[in-house]
């Protein structure tokens, strides 16, 4: 028998490239497809310099046509769809291309399963879909009003009701997993969860760091690696399920600022600037229906993920250097 083969759209990205990296090792044939348009291919590095002929990369935007024919030659079994604008701000500026790519995009991807006969999607969306709930309601759970207050939660909302219909009309199964904020390795500075990565590099870098609003807005931060064994349990659980994937706890952003600053032995106090526009409150997802679902429950906290994280950036190969000095 052939090995399996997955797709994983938005595979040079932050998530998506650390899911590329477990699929290899799990033994996959992977196949990406980025536009590289938020993505890199130095995320990719390591997959390509140690899985050769078992990566393709596919330098392709997923709202173009072409991704049909793609899927239908290269007959994944299993399509993680995670290719998306993920700049909250950016939605609110630009909301057309926001719905064009996440969107119209998504319903690409979705035609494409079903050209190349894959069995499942599995969708990364975000606590975004829920917008601003009452504080009592925290941590949210699945079953939880889908009340959007940005375009781009608007955006992630849509598709759900997308794989729903596809589902019931062509019997396409998907899994839905709403992830709360992610960090890790590789983050870039403008999706979600990127609070943590501008921290940590502006304090190592001995520079001051900006927080919105009074620095008592909360947020669930999860590790990337958690968020990937979350992925891949999802392969053959959870089917027709909006999942959260978070750690159900709460963490201040003054809080998160004074975590960074001791991993990196800074100093410097953060500059207040007033709460932007689109941006929610409190933050934090149940994760009693991944625990149910799909066996899982996170395995860092926000203590020991930062401080690998600087690990990381202390020690990271100076592309990785040099590439985030070109996007200041
Ligand atoms: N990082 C988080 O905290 C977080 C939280 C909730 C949900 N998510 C979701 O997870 C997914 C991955 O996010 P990330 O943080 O890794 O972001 P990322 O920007 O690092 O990754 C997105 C990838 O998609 C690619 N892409 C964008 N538009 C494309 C297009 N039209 N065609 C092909 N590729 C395209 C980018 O080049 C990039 O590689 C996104 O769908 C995002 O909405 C992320």
């Amino acid at each position: 028998m052939s090995d399996p083969r997955v797709m994983v759209t938005g595979g040079a990205g932050f998530i998506g490239s650390h899911l590329v990296d477990r699929l290899l090792e799990l033994g996959y044939i992977v196949d990406v497809i980025d536009d590289l348009s938020s993505g890199s291919l130095l995320n990719l590095t390591n997959a390509r310099q140690n899985y050769l002929g078992r990566i393709f990369i596919h330098q392709l935007d997923i709202r173009s046509p072409a991704l049909l024919e793609l899927a239908r030659r290269r007959r994944p079994s299993t399509i993680f769809h995670l290719a998306a604008r993920t700049d909250v701000t950016a939605s609110i500026s630009n909301p057309s291309d926001d719905l064009s790519v996440n969107v119209a995009g998504s319903i690409r991807v979705l035609e494409a399963a079903l050209a190349g006969e894959a069995t499942k999607v599995i969708y990364a969306t975000s606590a975004a879909i829920y917008g601003n709930p009452t504080f009592d309601l925290l941590p949210i759970d699945e079953g939880n009003q889908l009340k959007p207050i940005s375009p781009y939660g608007a955006s992630k909302r849509a598709v759900i009701d997308y794989l729903e219909i596809f589902r019931s009309i062509y019997d396409l199964e998907y899994t839905a997993l709403v992830f709360a904020n992610v960090y890790g390795p590789r983050q870039g500075f403008h999706g979600e969860a990127g609070v943590v990565a501008t921290f940590t590099e502006r304090l190592l870098a001995g520079r001051p760091c900006q927080v919105f609003g009074d620095g008592t807005s909360t947020r669930d931060y999860v590790y990337v690696s958690d968020v990937v064994d979350a992925m891949i349990r999802s392969m053959d659980s959870a089917g027709g399920l909006l999942v959260n994937v978070g750690t159900a706890v709460e963490t201040q952003i003054n809080v998160l600022f004074e975590l960074v600053a001791r991993a990196t032995g800074s100093t410097l106090g953060p500059r207040v600037m007033p709460l932007r526009v689109g941006e929610i409150q409190r933050s934090a997802l149940s994760i009693e229906r991944a625990k149910a679902q799909l066996g899982w429950k996170p395995m860092i906290d926000i203590r020991d993920g930062i401080s690998i994280l600087v690990d990381w950036y202390n020690s990271r190969p100076v592309e990785f250097v040099n590439r985030r000095l070109r996007s200041r």
